[in-house]
């Protein structure tokens, strides 16, 4: 028994944390989260309002998971995809390389080279590919399973919000990196909705919805009875809470 736990704890001891790699060793240059739209503003100013000395750990995750290897494959495979991406970066830096977007990568001179043993390479390339997605969940309003989500409706009173995407579909990212991420429309989709999201290809909708493609938004009333609204495309934060808005009235109507 003792040398069992004495194991463990020498497993553990030794574990690396991809967090604590990324910064003792990245986050000196690659800072973390950084809201998109702050982002999108600083690129316009080429940089000048944040004086970013490298792309975010953002950036990075989205541009890597957009650009290197195959999206289709399962997400192991991709995930070592672009841990070789990354390896291959660090020991040989080069702009001719780079998958940053173009008005991105304007802004930096090549990085340095670094060192890294094959452990920390693996653990802090599986912590910047999840970083995005983790952001995201943590940031935006919970989603619900279809079912659990026309049951907390009806319970609270509340508006069905579906959303048909894909994972590949670029107005979607969009949404979830600008719109919803934003407090006051978390804020917002708390208070009266409650949020799911349907794989447009592989997902049934429900009442015979029929998808309007990506990304697209149907509201359905508390009872789960009602199509009140749906919509295709993405917009600002502004457009989105407008909508929320009008959804709210049509749905005190009823
Ligand atoms: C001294 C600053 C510095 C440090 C430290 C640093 N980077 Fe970078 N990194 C940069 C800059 C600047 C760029 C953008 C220019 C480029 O791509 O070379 C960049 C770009 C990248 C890219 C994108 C490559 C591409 O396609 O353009 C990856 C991936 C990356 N860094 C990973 C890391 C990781 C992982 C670490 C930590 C283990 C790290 N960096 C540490 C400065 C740094």
């Amino acid at each position: 028994m003792k040398t069992l736990i004495l194991m463990i704890l020498t497993i553990s001891l030794f574990a690396l944390d991809g967090e604590k790699v990324y910064d003792t060793k990245c986050l000196s240059c690659h800072s973390k989260y950084i809201p998109q739209t702050k982002l999108l503003e600083n690129i316009k100013q080429e940089n000048e309002l944040l004086k970013l000395k490298a792309p975010t750990i953002d950036e990075l995750s989205f541009a890597l998971k957009q650009r290197v290897g195959d999206r289709a494959n399962d997400e192991e495979s991709h995930k070592l995809e672009i841990e070789d991406f990354i390896g291959e970066y660090l020991s040989k830096p080069d702009l001719n390389k780079s998958i940053l977007p173009y008005r991105v990568k304007s802004f930096y001179k090549t990085m340095p080279k670094l060192d890294l043993s094959e452990d920390e390479l693996e653990v802090v390339s599986e912590f910047i590919y999840d970083y995005s997605e983790k952001m995201i969940e943590k940031l935006s309003v919970k989603r619900y399973s279809l079912k659990e989500a026309f049951n907390k409706a009806k319970e609270e009173k509340k508006i069905i919000m579906v959303e048909g995407f894909l994972s590949y579909c670029k107005g979607c990212i969009k949404m979830d990196r600008e719109v919803f991420v934003d407090s006051d429309v978390k804020k917002a989709l708390e208070k009266d909705f409650v949020f799911t999201k349907l794989n447009a290809i592989t997902e049934k909708f429900p009442l015979g919805i029929k998808s309007l493609g990506t990304p697209s938004y149907y509201f359905i009333d508390s009872n789960g009875s009602k199509v009140l609204k749906k919509l295709h495309g993405s917009g600002t934060k502004k457009e989105f809470l407008d909508l929320l808005k009008e959804v709210k009235k049509l749905h005190s109507l009823i």
